[in-house]
C-alpha cells in the first residue's frame, strides 16, 4: 500500500495533539521520515486561519522540542499544515475537509484525538462525505469504550466503514522503545526462551507506578479508574509480550494472534476470589515528592467517589507454559516513584550446596521508565577469605540501554513510532479488535464483581505504595514486590 497523502487530526487543539501528536510529526519530519508530499490537516471546533493555527502548533512544538527545535525543520514542517474548522456533527465540516484532502494520492489517515463520544459521529460524517473508502484509514485513541459492550459498539460502528486492516487502535505503551525491546530480548536471544516457563519462573511482576495525581482530569478519570485507564490496555499488553508464544514472524497477524491467545488464557477472577486476588485503592492526602498533596476526592473538580486510583491484581495465564505462575499487576497514581518495571523472578536452586549461606533466586528486571535498563541478578562468591565455606552475594549484570546506545538518536515520544507505523501501513504495534474484546472480557468481570460484592477502594496515603492489601496479595503466596 502506498503512503497516505493526508494526515487529519480531529481534536487538533486538544491536549494530546499539543503535547504528543504535532511534536511527534515534527520530529519525524525533521528526521526525514515523513512522505515528502504528506499534508497535515488539523480539525477542531474553534475558528482559526491556517496562519493562526501554524502559530499555535509552532508554540507547542517549540515547547516540547526545547533545544532540539530547528528553525529550518520547522519552516519545512509548517508548509504541510492547514486547518479545517467545524463541528464534528456538522456535514459542512466534512465538505471542508474533503476539499482540503482533495483526493490526496495515497488517501488520508484520520486520527481521532477527541472525546470517545465523538468517534461514531466522526466516522459517520466521514462516510457520508465519501471519505472512508480504501486506502483511507482511521487511528483511534483509548479509551475505546468503558466496557466490552461499549467498546464493541464503537468498533462495530467503525467497522461499517473502515476495514480492520485500515483501523489502527493505539496503545501508546506499544510505541515505547523498551516495550518493543521485550520482543527482541525474548526472540533475538536463545538464552531466555528455554527458561521462560513454569519450570523455571516462580512469578512475574508488572508495575506501572506514577507519582502524579489526576492532574485536572478528574472528570474523565472518575468515570474510568485505574483498572480501565491502565490495566485493560497498557498492563495487559505488557503481560501479553511477556507471556506470548514465539510468533512465526513479525507480521501484524502473527504477533497479534499470539497476544490474543494469552488474553483468552487469562483465568477469570470469580467474585469469591476478589478479596484474595484483587486490591483497589484510592489516594488520601499525603506527601508526594516532598510536597503535601490533596486526596483524590479533593482534586480540582473532585467529589466523593468510589473510583480506584490504585489497583493490584494476581493474574494467571492458564496454559502449559504458565500454569501455576502468578502474574502480579500493579498500577497507581500518587505512588512514591515514577517507574515502570517488569520483574521475572526465577525459582530457587533445587538444592543448595552452600550450607549456611543464604541464596537468592535469579531475577531479570526490565525497567521501562524513567531510565531504560535490563538487569539480571545472579549469585556470586565474595572475595572474602573464610575458614569454612563460601560467602555469597547477589550482584547484578546491568545493561543500561541509554548508555549502550549513546551515539544513537533515541525517539523522544512513543507516538513517533506509532504514527510512523500507521503511515507506513504496519499494524503490528496496534491493538486488533479481538485483542481489545478479550482484554475487556477479563476486566469487565473484575469490575462487575467489585460492584456485585460492594468492594470499595481502600484509602492509601499519597506517596505510599498503595493499601496494605497490595502487600498481602503477594505475601500470601510467599512473594514480595520489588521496588
Ligand atoms: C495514559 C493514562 O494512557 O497513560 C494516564 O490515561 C497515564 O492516566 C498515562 O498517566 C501514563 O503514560 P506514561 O507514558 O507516562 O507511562
Amino acid at each position: 500500500m502506498s503512503m497516505p497523502g493526508a494526515f487529519v487530526i480531529f481534536g487538533a487543539t486538544g491536549d494530546l495533539a499539543r503535547r504528543m501528536l504535532f511534536p511527534s510529526l515534527y520530529f519525524l519530519d525533521a528526521d526525514g521520515l515523513l512522505p515528502s508530499d504528506l499534508r497535515i490537516i488539523g480539525a477542531a471546533r474553534s475558528v482559526h486561519t491556517d496562519a493562526e493555527f501554524r502559530k499555535d502548533v509552532e508554540g507547542w512544538v517549540r515547547e516540547r522540542a526545547g533545544a532540539y527545535f530547528s528553525e529550518t525543520a520547522w519552516a519545512s514542517f509548517a508548509k504541510r499544515l492547514t486547518y479545517a474548522s467545524g463541528d464534528a456533527t456538522d456535514p459542512k465540516t466534512y465538505a471542508t475537509l474533503r476539499d482540503q484532502i482533495n483526493n490526496a494520492p495515497g488517501g488520508a489517515l484520520f486520527y481521532l484525538s477527541t472525546s470517545p463520544a465523538l468517534y461514531i459521529p466522526i466516522v459517520k460524517g466521514l462516510a457520508d462525505s465519501g471519505l472512508t473508502n480504501p486506502p483511507n484509514g482511521v487511528i483511534v485513541e483509548k479509551p475505546i469504550g468503558k466496557s466490552g459492550k461499549t467498546c464493541n459498539e464503537i468498533n462495530t460502528a467503525i467497522a461499517e466503514h473502515f476495514a480492520e486492516n485500515r483501523t489502527f487502535r493505539i496503545d501508546h505503551y506499544l510505541g515505547k522503545e523498551t516495550v518493543q525491546n521485550l520482543i527482541a530480548l525474548r526472540f533475538a536471544n536463545t538464552l531466555f526462551e528455554p527458561l521462560w516457563n513454569r519450570h523455571n519462573i516462580e512469578h512475574v511482576q508488572i508495575t506501572v507506578a506514577e507519582t502524579l495525581g489526576v492532574e485536572g482530569r478528574f472528570g474523565y478519570y472518575d468515570e474510568y479508574g485505574a483498572t480501565r485507564d491502565m490495566v485493560q490496555n497498557h498492563l495487559l499488553q505488557l503481560l501479553c509480550l511477556i507471556a506470548m508464544e514465539p510468533p512465526h514472524d513479525m507480521r501484524p497477524e502473527s504477533v497479534r494472534s499470539e497476544k490474543v491467545k494469552v488474553l483468552r488464557s487469562l483465568r477469570p477472577i470469580r467474585d469469591s476470589e476478589l478479596m484474595m486476588r484483587t486490591v483497589r485503592g484510592q489516594y488520601a492526602r499525603g506527601v508526594s515528592e516532598g510536597k503535601s498533596v490533596p486526596a483524590y476526592t479533593e482534586e480540582e473538580g473532585g467529589k466523593p467517589s468510589d473510583t480506584e486510583t490504585f489497583v493490584a491484581l494476581c493474574a494467571h495465564v492458564d496454559n502449559w507454559r504458565w500454569a501455576g505462575v502468578p502474574f502480579y499487576l500493579r498500577t497507581g497514581k500518587r505512588l512514591p516513584t515514577r517507574h515502570s518495571q517488569i520483574v521475572i523472578q526465577f525459582r530457587d536452586v533445587p538444592h543448595s550446596i552452600f550450607s549456611g549461606a543464604p541464596l537468592m533466586a535469579n531475577r531479570l528486571t526490565i525497567t521501562l521508565q524513567p531510565e531504560e535498563s535490563i538487569a539480571l541478578t545472579i549469585m556470586n562468591k565474595t572475595p572474602t577469605l573464610m575458614q569454612q565455606g563460601y560467602e555469597l552475594q547477589p550482584l547484578s549484570l546491568n545493561l543500561s540501554l541509554i548508555d549502550a546506545f549513546k551515539g544513537e538518536k533515541r525517539r523522544r515520544i512513543a507516538y513517533e513510532r506509532l504514527l510512523l507505523e500507521a503511515i507506513s501501513d504496519n499494524s503490528t504495534l496496534f491493538v486488533r479488535r479481538d485483542e481489545a474484546d478479550a482484554a475487556w472480557l477479563w476486566i469487565d468481570r473484575i469490575i462487575e464483581g467489585w460492584a456485585r460484592t460492594a468492594m470499595r477502594p481502600a484509602p492509601y496515603s499519597a506517596g505510599s505504595w498503595g493499601p496494605a492489601g497490595a502487600f498481602a496479595l503477594t505475601e500470601r503466596n510467599g512473594h514480595s514486590w520489588y521496588e
